[in-house]
Parts: C-alpha cells; structure tokens; sequence
C-alpha cells in the first residue's frame, strides 16, 4: 500500500518509525513524469533496502530563468498508479511551500567546481539547486542508500563529492541508463519532441555509440572520439552543445591520449529542448 506524504514531519514520522523498527531506507528523489528509467531506480531501491521512498518534487532552485519550470510536465496522478503498480512503500509529495516556506532557501549547497563544469556551463546555479533539495531529503528522511540515474551522470557524481565532503551517511547508487528501442535515452524531457525531433533524436545515443566501436577498434585519440560523436549529431542537424571526454570520477577532461576508463558525455539541443547522454569506455570491453 503506497502512503502519499505531503509534509516534512509526516514523512519524517514515518521514516523515523521504520528506523526504529530496524528496517532499512532507500530513497528514490525524482521530479515526477515517471518513466521506465524511473521505475528501474525503483527496482534497485528495493534490492538495496527494505523501505522504498519515492519523492515528487519539481524543484524551482535548479531551473533557470529561462528554462522550463513552468511547463516541466506535472502527472501526479499517473505517477502515484505506476507507483502503486511496483512496491514503493511511500510517496513524499511536498509543495514549494512546505519544502521553502521564504520562497527561497537562504543556505544553499554548492559542489564548487564540478557543479561548473560540462552542463553547469550552460546551466549556472543548476546542480546548486539540484544538491540543496538533495541534502534536505537527504535530512527529512535519512535514508540508508539513495539511488541516482546514470544518465545524469554529473548530478550522479555531484551528489557521491557532496555526500563525502558533508559525511553525509547515505550510500549513493547510480543506475544504467534505460533507453527506448531505437536507444534514445528515456527522459522525462522526451516529451516536448515533436515526432520530427523524436526520429532524429537518437543520433545522439548513435554518437555514442560509434565511438564505443572506435574504441573498442583500439582508438584512443581524445580528439578523434570526440569528433566521431559530434559528427553523428551535427549529420542529422542536431545542435551540439557540448561533447566531452573525461574521466568518469573527477569529470575533468581526459588526456589527449586516453587509458582507463573514460567517460563521453554530451548535451544537445533539438529546437527548444535539451537533451543529455552518455557512454562509459573501460578497457575490459577491448
Ligand atoms: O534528477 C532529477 O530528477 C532531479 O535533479 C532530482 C535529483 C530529483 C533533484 O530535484
């Protein structure tokens, strides 16, 4: 049976209670619109815990002015079924009242440099108001695990420094990338392509993937992969906002010679949305 919990001390109440009873807590922070992609992070809390929260909350600190906060698409009601459908325990629901009663959160929680990098760029202030919300979960429900999508990669990896640099006791998971058949990545931003930008869009995971086979060929010019994967967007004209090459733990820019694992991440844009992807490279795939 799925409890909907729409303030901090009820859902406070609850996990504090499931503490005492010796169970174990993991915590899924979604923004809603669930998606399979979702539902596998569900899949995994359970391995992970006993007592499976989901958290709804389209959070106004991590959109910028001009980003879409507005029409970020709100199903609750859909979303409370698929949940009641899988086995989540409880559904933390707060409004932007209850999770910011000023209006704005005077503390806010900043990974300095990697919240800077990549698609802080394009986005200042985004991973800022994705790890403040992050740490006020984190300090509602005091969940034992919490469990990320790897397709967000650098929110995944900003949120593992931010847990470290805070001692924060939550173990942090990420979960593979769940993609529709013709590999496009799900997201809940899928939504506003038009049929048009759904057929192109893709290219991008199609990027990505030449250049696993180019690595796998032995390639190992930072340059020519990065290439290979701009190339496959811009053929289909998809604007490029970036395309990087990294290392998948500090996200800083990999050698121009590359060994051990790397990580090729991107964001694009099909007209007015803004897609992001990735592909991790290990040598075992050799
Ligand atoms: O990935 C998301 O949906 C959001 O950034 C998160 C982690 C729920 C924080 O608002």
């Amino acid at each position: 049976m799925l409890e909907v919990l729409e303030t901090i001390e009820a859902m406070r109440a609850a996990a504090r209670e499931w503490q005492r009873q010796g169970h174990r807590i993991a915590l899924v922070p979604t923004m809603g619109s669930l998606h399979q992609g979702h539902l596998a992070l569900v899949d995994q809390a359970h391995r992970e815990a006993d007592r499976v929260v989901v958290s709804i909350f389209v959070n106004p600190l991590q959109f910028g002015p001009n980003e879409d906060l507005v029409r970020y698409p709100r199903t609750f009601d859909q979303d409370r079924a698929r949940l009641e459908e899988g086995a989540a325990c409880a559904l933390f629901y707060p409004s932007a009242q209850e999770m910011y009663p000023e209006g704005r959160s005077q503390t806010i929680v900043v990974v300095d440099h990697l919240s800077r990098i990549l698609c802080g760029v394009a986005r200042p202030g985004h991973f800022a108001g994705v790890t403040t919300v992050v740490a006020k979960l984190f300090n509602i429900i005091e969940p034992d695990v919490a469990v990320f999508g790897e397709k967000d990669w650098q929110q995944l990896t900003i949120v593992k420094h931010m847990v470290r640099d805070l001692n924060s006791p939550v173990r942090v998971v990420g979960v593979p990338t769940v993609r529709e058949t013709s590999g496009l990545a799900l997201s809940s931003r899928n939504k506003y392509l038009s049929l048009e930008q759904h057929e192109a869009a893709p290219a991008l995971y199609r990027g990505l993937l030449r250049a696993q086979e180019h690595w796998r060929a032995g390639e190992r010019d930072r340059e020519v992969m990065r290439q290979v994967v701009t190339d496959s967007i811009t053929a289909v004209g998809i604007s490029c906002e970036y395309v990087a090459v990294v290392d998948p733990d500090t996200l800083s820019e990999s050698p121009r010679t590359l060994s051990g694992p790397t990580l090729i991440a991107l964001a694009a844009h099909l007209g007015k949305t803004r897609l992001i992807d990735n592909i991790l490279l290990e040598e075992t795939q050799d």
